[in-house]
């Protein structure tokens, strides 16, 4: 078990974009499955007043890889950082709302360990989440590492080309592109994620997420104390538990 290795006092995952629909809970939630598959189990925080991550939790079947789940209810009384949870959690994630202001935005990602910032491929998106980042990147004191997600993306299209290019010129770097894909309707409607589908029909998508999970792991391993070093598997125990 390498559980109380990845017990860290860090280890804060901030996913955030004001503009709506971008995708943060659905790569919120499938960080999330993808934490619990390979343990400890992660906790999943709702900072949304809609609650898609709280209903995601909640269709959840309980026989599944557990995740601790808080509601934007549960999270009031506790608020900042640390709050109590299981000694034996792992990663923190935590789902966050559209139309964010600006001290809002500083008080999510004030004990944050990272930030990732989804993007839709349309012109309007891009150019909103480009302003967001410059007024991210002005926050006072701001040093947390962030990276941006291209969400919904259709593979070798010219639109995708252009994305990428303009997201080349952004000041974070672009560190995965994820394409449009109903697995991940197929695998929210269930209160699962993608790593919880059969492989064969996921497999694309999990090799697209490979980027953000390296990505979070060498940040992860920055800040494990070199005595627990040892003890840290990155190896998901995920297909072994992929069903239905
Ligand atoms: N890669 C994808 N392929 C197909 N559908 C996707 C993908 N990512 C997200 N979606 C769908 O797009 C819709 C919006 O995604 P999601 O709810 O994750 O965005 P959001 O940023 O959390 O939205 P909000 O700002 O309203 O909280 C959902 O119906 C979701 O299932
Ligand atoms: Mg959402």
């Amino acid at each position: 078990m390498t559980t109380a290795a990845y017990r860290d006092d860090a280890n804060k995952i901030v996913i955030l974009n004001p503009k709506g629909g971008c995708g943060k809970t659905t790569l919120a939630t499938n960080l999330a499955s993808y934490f619990a598959l390979r343990g400890p189990p992660p906790t999943l925080i709702d900072t949304d007043p809609i609650g898609y991550t709280t209903r995601w939790l909640e269709r959840r079947p309980p026989d599944r890889a557990e995740i601790i789940g808080i509601s934007i209810d549960e999270l009031a009384p506790r608020r900042g950082w640390p709050f109590n949870r299981p000694r034996e959690s792992g990663a923190v994630i935590i789902d966050t709302p559209a139309a964010l202001r600006q001290r809002e935005i500083a008080e999510l990602t004030h004990d944050a360990d990272c930030i990732l910032i989804p993007i839709l491929p349309s012109a309007f998106d891009v150019q909103a989440t480009a302003q967001f980042i410059a007024r991210l990147l002005q926050l006072t004191d701001f040093e947390r590492p962030v990276a941006v997600v291209a969400n919904r993306t259709r593979q070798n299209t010219r639109s995708l080309a252009v994305l990428l290019q303009i997201l080349h010129g952004f000041e974070t770097p672009t560190i995965a592109v994820l394409r449009d894909s109903q697995n991940y309707v197929h695998a929210a409607e269930r209160g699962l994620g993608i790593y919880e589908l059969p492989y064969h029909r996921v497999k694309h998508d999990i090799e697209a997420m490979e980027p953000i999970v390296d990505w979070l792991d060498q940040l992860l391993v920055k800040t494990l104390q070199p005595g627990l070093m040892s003890r840290f598997n990155p190896l998901p125990k995920m297909l072994s538990s992929s069903s239905t």
